[in-house]
């Protein structure tokens, strides 16, 4: 079942995301496609981590910037999924450069999500870039094209 699942769920083309946060001055991501809006009043957003990674350790009532990627940063999506690209120098401040866009949120709450935590955040600032996504599909990056 589960490879069967993981194989239909990839059928669902999303965004793709890096989840920051800092912690004793030190700066965090991990790379995320699990991004979705909840709300708008209250500003809501979730992200579903894995229960066993670093990252959702990380994230427990901590703020963290959903940073939503473009089409060119595919070694950055690599790079915060734990294969680092040589040369990358990412961060300005807790936010990541060239973004498409970033999303500030205070921590809100978290349920059970089974082997993943759901986090919520509250959103606080809001920054869009021009530019065009990059989209996850089916395992691979993609663009979106014409
Ligand atoms: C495109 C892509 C999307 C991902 N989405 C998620 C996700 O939504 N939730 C998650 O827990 N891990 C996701 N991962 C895996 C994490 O980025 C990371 O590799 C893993 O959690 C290792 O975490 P750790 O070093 O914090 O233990 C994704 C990886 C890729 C390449």
């Amino acid at each position: 079942m589960t490879r069967e699942l993981r194989d239909c769920l990839g059928h669902f083309a999303t965004g793709v995301t890096v989840v920051t946060c800092e912690i004793n001055g030190e700066k965090h991501g991990t790379t995320v496609n699990s991004f979705t809006a909840v709300s708008l009043a209250p500003p809501l957003v979730l992200v579903s981590l894995d229960r066993r990674s670093k990252a959702c350790q990380r994230l427990d009532n901590r703020p963290f910037v959903v940073n939503v990627l473009k089409e060119n940063q595919s070694d950055v999506a690599l790079h915060f999924a734990g294969i680092p690209a040589a040369g990358l120098v990412p961060w300005n401040g807790m936010k990541l450069r060239d973004a498409l866009a970033h999303i500030v949120c205070e921590p809100w709450r978290k349920y059970d999500g089974g082997d993943h935590v759901l986090y919520l955040g509250e959103v606080k600032e809001i920054e869009v870039h021009q530019g065009e996504p990059l989209v996850f599909y089916r395992g691979a990056f993609r663009e979106v094209g014409a």
